[in-house]
């Protein structure tokens, strides 16, 4: 069985039908990314895989997780232990330092302060960030600040990481640099990565590409 599976979803914000009668699926470990233009469908896509939002009828089955069957609170449970989220605009927390921010979720799981410390400190290293730890997220540069996002995403061993544009707020370079780094970390730990974007940049490194306009998927795979 895929790992993840969205069957006939259906989901509109008033009036207006954001995603169409969507089958989707993706396999343990692929690379998938979703392209689509500005208002397609691809955020409110990712948002509902990640237990962030529900379908207005269809079914969102992650692994043996029926994501439209359970509550808001195991939903919660579901996005902290499953899902690394990575966004186009970092999202870190401004008060907090750049090993903080990695140290977070991983504080919500209940992890042991010595194997947090150990792991953020490898992640860090992974991650080439190491001599920003102490730093807060405003002294870095946009690329920096993502590669923070991708440790935060990946620390607490999540089995699927969803990236909304994570290159979005980048320059072509400096974006080119994040989407390997993001692919490999992925890689590395297995770990299925599904990403919205409207730019081709990304599509030599992805398994599988899907197509999406006017919330309907339009074309898929090769
Ligand atoms: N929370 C919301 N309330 C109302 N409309 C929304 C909401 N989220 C998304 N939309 C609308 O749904 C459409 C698709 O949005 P989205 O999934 O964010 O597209 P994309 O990520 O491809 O740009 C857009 O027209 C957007 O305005
Ligand atoms: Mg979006």
């Amino acid at each position: 069985m895929d790992q993840v599976q969205l069957t006939r979803v259906c989901k509109a914000y008033g009036s207006q039908r954001v995603l169409d009668n969507v089958d989707f699926c993706a396999n343990r470990g692929e690379f998938v990314v979703v392209i689509g233009r500005s208002g397609s469908g691809k955020s409110t896509l990712l948002n509902l895989i990640g237990g962030l939002d529900e379908p207005d009828s269809g079914s969102v089955a992650i692994g043996d997780t029926r994501l439209d069957r359970i509550s808001e609170a195991e939903r919660a449970l579901f996005r902290r232990t499953r899902i690394g989220f990575v966004f186009q605009f970092f999202n870190l927390i401004p008060t907090l330092t750049v090993a903080e921010n990695i140290e977070l979720p991983l504080a919500l799981n209940g992890l042991a302060r010595p194997a947090i410390a150990d792991r953020v400190g490898a992640l860090l290293d992974e991650l080439g960030i190491g001599e920003s730890a102490r730093r807060f997220p405003e002294e870095l540069s946009g690329g920096e600040q993502q590669r923070v996002a991708i440790a935060r995403a990946v620390a607490h061993e999540p089995d699927i990481v969803l990236a909304d544009e994570p290159t979005g707020n980048l320059d072509l370079e400096t974006a080119e640099r994040v989407l390997h780094l993001l692919n490999e970390t992925c890689r590395r730990r297995g770990a299925t990565l599904l990403m919205a974007t409207h730019g081709r940049e990304v599509v030599g490194l992805a398994d599988r590409v899907v197509t999406i306009r006017h919330g309907r998927i339009e074309a898929a795979t090769w």
